[in-house]
């Protein structure tokens, strides 16, 4: 089963919505794995937005990624890297589809409350970043024949 990192951006956690995007992601049939609530240093931040270096907004970015906590979290389900960037939204919120968590909650790209992986391979690499493989709960779910089940 495909995994996929999340994280409620420090924006999120501060406007009381770290409820309502989990909730959204519960909704949607995907199973939580792995939850940390955490301040991250810029280090970190920097290794974790490393792609993003020497673009314009890579200092902002990492100055409002590290202003203040953020949760953490991985997400387990069939095709989980697409379905997640389709429920976060795109990455402007004014360009995101109604219904998203980015369109129904937010304005401005660098005030976009998520990030989520954006392929297989780069969840496995920021999966192994930001947990170690004992914070990661595999569980059993009874209802996971009527949500992830094929005909
Ligand atoms: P994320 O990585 O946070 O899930 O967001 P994303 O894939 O939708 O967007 P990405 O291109 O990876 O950009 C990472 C974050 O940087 C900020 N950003 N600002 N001002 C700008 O032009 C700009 N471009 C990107 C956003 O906060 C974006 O989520
Ligand atoms: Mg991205």
């Amino acid at each position: 089963m495909e995994r996929t990192l999340v994280l409620i951006k420090p924006d999120g956690v501060q406007r009381g919505l770290i409820g309502e995007i989990i909730k959204r992601l519960e909704n949607r049939g995907l199973k939580l794995v792995a939850a940390k609530f955490v301040h991250v240093h810029r280090a970190f931040a920097e290794e974790h937005y490393a792609i993003h270096k020497g673009k314009p907004f890579f200092e902002g970015l990492i100055e409002y990624i590290t202003s203040s906590p953020l949760m953490a979290m991985v997400w387990e389900g069939p095709q989980a890297v697409a379905a997640v960037r389709q429920t976060m939204g795109a990455t402007k919120p004014t360009e995101a589809a109604p219904g998203t968590i980015r369109h129904d909650f937010a304005l401005e790209m660098g005030r976009n409350l998520t990030h989520a992986s954006d392929s297989i391979e780069n969840a496995k690499t920021e999966i192994d970043l930001w947990f170690k493989p004992e914070e990661i709960f595999p569980w059993d779910r009874a209802s996971e024949e009527w949500i992830s089940g094929s005909n």
